[in-house]
């Protein structure tokens, strides 16, 4: 994603830090969010000072630091409301369970939790936890009851924990998190309201009792897109074939196998969608009478039928009023004529060709999106930041 500080300058930003050790980390995202001109304002809760120094933040970021409920030379003696009622947006970076757990339950014993309560902004979270902890149910209860109240949670990632540990709870790094504000200051709210249905992933057409026939695609690409929406403040529905992948927080998950059943799912939801983007490397077949038994080796030659699968997109895009359609072609040669002939076949304002060799499995990805005006290169970048691209660009579409 381009870099445009002019856009983020001059916002302000309330950074709340709990108490981890990924507070340290805090330090390096206030220089970095200061540095994009963001006027950040910090609180601490009692346990992040126990990690880090007020003094710190106040020396970053160049305004005071707040660690008190009771701060008597504030205003009317109401920081609680002062300090949430002046910013664009609140960060708690990094998010303990305990406080994740205070936020769910609408809980105000101390400053932060007080200012998050008595908000009227956007609220992101980085969650940051040894992998025990981010894995425990009521840690995942209190993560869903917040995405459900429209709190962003950003993260964590997977990998070796302060404790030795290795495992999901790392809070993400902090050039990673001001890439994430960026984005929320330019993007946040573009697609508020909106119902998303995405479809990632493959798809597995069973063979026999234990094998069956797939393709390559790993879902990154369409598990990007579903964040991207949700980060943009759709509400998104997620059909995902089987991947290996941590699928992201959507409003809806829908795990399925075979193509037929991704069209069951697609069907079920499509009435109430205003975006469709299907991403789904969806199987062209599938095995026309599937043997429930596993089928024995012999050395005679074995041959399988295959039968057409449904064209899902096509289906939705054929509909009396479609919702609005967005494709992907994954190509392995003369990828732009190809694109823009199933865009045409499909009848779509929207699709998005890459190369299958490049694409297919790879975190990066270089993507041409093909409309009615033409063709828009985007360059090859992490999957994500594609996703981003491609959801503002789907706005501004759609806006037409
Ligand atoms: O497979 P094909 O190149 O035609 O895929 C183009 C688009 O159509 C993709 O967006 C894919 O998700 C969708 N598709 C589908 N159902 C199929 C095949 C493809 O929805 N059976």
């Amino acid at each position: 994603m381009t870099t445009c500080a002019s856009s983020v300058s001059k916002k302000r930003l309330l950074l709340g830090i709990t108490g981890g050790v990924a507070a340290y980390k805090a330090a390096e995202l206030a220089r970095l969010l200061t540095q994009e001109g963001i006027e950040v304002r910090t609180v601490m809760t009692k346990s992040a000072c126990h990690f880090v120094g007020p003094v710190t933040f106040q020396s970053l970021t160049g305004n005071p630091v707040y660690t008190d409920l009771w701060e008597t030379n504030a205003v009317n003696n109401m920081a609680h409301i002062n300090l949430s009622r002046h910013v664009d947006m609140i960060l708690v970076a990094p998010a303990s369970a305990d406080f994740i757990a205070r936020l769910a339950g609408g809980m105000a014993d101390d400053l932060l939790a007080t200012l998050c309560l008595a908000r009227d902004c956007p609220l992101i979270i980085a969650p940051a936890m040894n992998r025990q902890m981010w894995e425990n149910p009521a840690t995942q209860r209190n993560l869903s009851l917040l995405q459900r109240d429209g709190v962003r949670i950003i993260g964590p990632a997977s990998g070796e924990q302060a404790c030795g540990e290795i495992g999901m709870g790392r809070m993400l790094e902090a050039s990673e998190l001001v890439e994430m504000v960026r984005t929320a200051f330019q993007t946040g709210g573009l697609l508020q309201g909106k119902k998303v249905l995405v479809t990632a992933g493959p798809t597995f057409e069973a063979i026999d009792a234990v094998r069956g026939i797939t393709n390559k695609s790993s879902g990154k690409m369409g598990y990007a897109v579903a964040r991207a929406a949700v980060d943009a403040g759709a509400t998104v529905t997620l059909v995902s074939g089987p991947t290996c992948l941590v699928p992201p927080i959507v409003d809806k998950l829908i795990q399925v196998v075979s193509a037929e059943d991704m069209l069951h799912a697609v069907q079920a939801e499509i009435s109430q969608i205003d975006i469709f983007i299907s991403v789904a490397a969806v199987a062209d077949y599938r095995v026309a009478r599937v043997c429930q038994q596993k089928i024995k080796k012999s050395d005679k030659k074995l041959s399988i039928e295959l039968i057409p699968n449904p064209d899902i997109l096509m289906m939705v895009s054929s509909l009396p009023e479609p919702p609005f359609c967005v494709g992907f072609a994954a190509e392995t040669e003369d990828l732009e004529k190809n694109a823009e002939l199933k865009r045409r076949k499909k009848n779509l304002p929207l699709l998005v060709a890459n190369l299958a060799q490049d694409a297919i499995g790879s975190d990066e990805s270089e993507l041409i999106l093909l409309d009615g005006a033409g063709k828009h290169v985007l360059p090859k970048a992490s999957k994500m930041e594609q996703a981003r691209h491609l959801i503002k660009h789907i706005n501004s579409l759609y806006q037409q």
